[in-house]
């Protein structure tokens, strides 16, 4: 018999997958259902970045192995992009490495730097493959606590109580998934001390820097003076270019780490294809009034689960940037998988168990905005109709 090593047997299944599979039997059944779970984008990406991609696929000299930096132009668009947007400048070719996707680089860095019994610390509630991956590379995930009191903000107390000689990497993700929850420069600026004095990686997983909606602009870590001495920020085109399909992201800061992540990637996945490349330099060199446009739609959307959560939610934040709404479920029901349950089966609208990202998301729900204003109206009406 074949059997699974220790550490993967240790895993639990990715929550999504079996979501996928109770949500397949339900429409063989006939039941429609609209999706809130999954952060996965509804629209297309920019046209020019289709266009850029049509035009780069028909050519002859783009289809074999891209080098693991990938192209110039790329990582020239992503230190463009930075200048613009962080007013933050990078050296193209010693601090800006391509991804495929943010989730690549969380599983690889952990390879690059955990041995057997480092510390990593990650968020509760928090995006669940930083624990993975901490397992993954025989590490120890040490959760520390979004403060639920403080909008579930950093608290620097909690984490500093939580480091110890084995305390290798520090996760922070901003704007944060699940809760909508933001940072400051100022408390940037503490961790990026407190990674100094101890010694640890700090890495910013940033997917949704992006994706806001009022007047806050969610800052990068890379802004902090001398966080590259301890410092990553991992992004992606695939929340804020809507390409999440397309696998390509990057990876900023820290010299030696983007340098380790090359030799990794240059053994493991060879980068990705050169058309890729093409579209989302196109995309980061865009000017920015499709993102504004954008950003105006998803906040329309954001206001419409707003308005609903007002009416059952005994605590929800109205989150700044994002995809997700986080919120406290009524007390009636006991659980945050027994209302989800609930709302898939009997109302047909499938929203996220808050416990998936961790103890602190007990009696949490998230609701994710990835679909249109009016299947937003519609799941809003059948979740009232099934409980208010
Ligand atoms: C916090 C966070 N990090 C990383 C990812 C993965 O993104 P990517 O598509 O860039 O791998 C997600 C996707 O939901 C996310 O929410």
């Amino acid at each position: 018999m074949i059997t699974q090593s220790k550490k993967i047997s240790a895993i639990q299944p990715y929550f999504f997958l079996n979501l996928q599979n109770k949500i397949d039997n339900l429409n063989r059944n006939g039941k429609e259902v609209i999706r809130l779970d999954i952060g996965s984008p509804d629209l297309p990406p920019p046209a020019s970045v289709i266009d850029a991609f049509q035009s780069n696929i028909q050519k002859n000299d783009v289809h074999g192995y891209t080098s693991t930096k990938g192209p110039d132009v790329f990582r020239r668009a992503v230190a463009s992009y930075y200048q613009k947007r962080f007013n933050v400048t990078l050296n193209p070719e010693s601090e800006i490495t391509p991804l495929l996707g943010s989730k690549e680089g969380i599983v690889n860095l952990h390879q690059i730097f955990i041995d057997p019994g480092d510390e990593i610390l990650v968020p509760n509630p928090g995006y669940p493959s930083y624990e993975f991956a901490a397992m993954y590379a025989g590490g120890i995930p040490i959760p520390y606590d979004l403060d639920p009191q403080n909008g579930f903000q950093i608290n620097l107390n909690r984490i500093m109580a939580l480091i110890t000689p084995r305390t290798k990497m520090l996760w922070i993700n901003f704007p944060n998934n699940p809760t909508g929850s933001n940072i400051d420069l100022d408390t940037l600026q503490a961790l990026v001390n407190l990674a100094i004095k101890h010694q640890f990686l700090i890495i910013n997983d940033a997917p949704y820097t992006d994706v806001y909606f009022d007047t806050f602009m969610p800052p990068s870590i890379l802004s902090v003076p001398n966080a590259r001495e301890v410092a990553v920020e991992i992004n992606s085109l695939s929340k804020t270019y809507h390409m999440a399909g397309w696998r390509i992201g990057m990876m900023c800061g820290h010299e030696d780490v983007i340098k380790s992540i090359r030799i990794i990637k240059s053994k493991v996945d060879n980068s990705t294809a050169l058309p890729i490349f093409h579209a989302a330099t196109t995309a980061l060199n865009m000017d920015r009034t499709w993102l504004f446009e954008r950003n105006q739609l998803m906040k329309n959307r954001r206001d419409i689960i707003v308005e609903y959560l007002k009416g059952i939610s005994p605590y929800f934040a109205i989150p700044q940037a994002g995809y997700y709404l986080w919120a406290k479920i009524p007390s009636v029901f006991n659980s945050d998988f027994e209302f989800c349950e609930k709302a898939l089966t009997q109302a047909g609208v499938s929203l996220t168990p808050g416990s998936i990202y961790g103890s602190n998301g007990k009696h949490f729900i998230r609701i994710c905005i990835c679909q249109p204003e009016e299947t937003i109206n519609i799941a809003v009406k059948r979740l009232k109709a099934w409980y208010s």
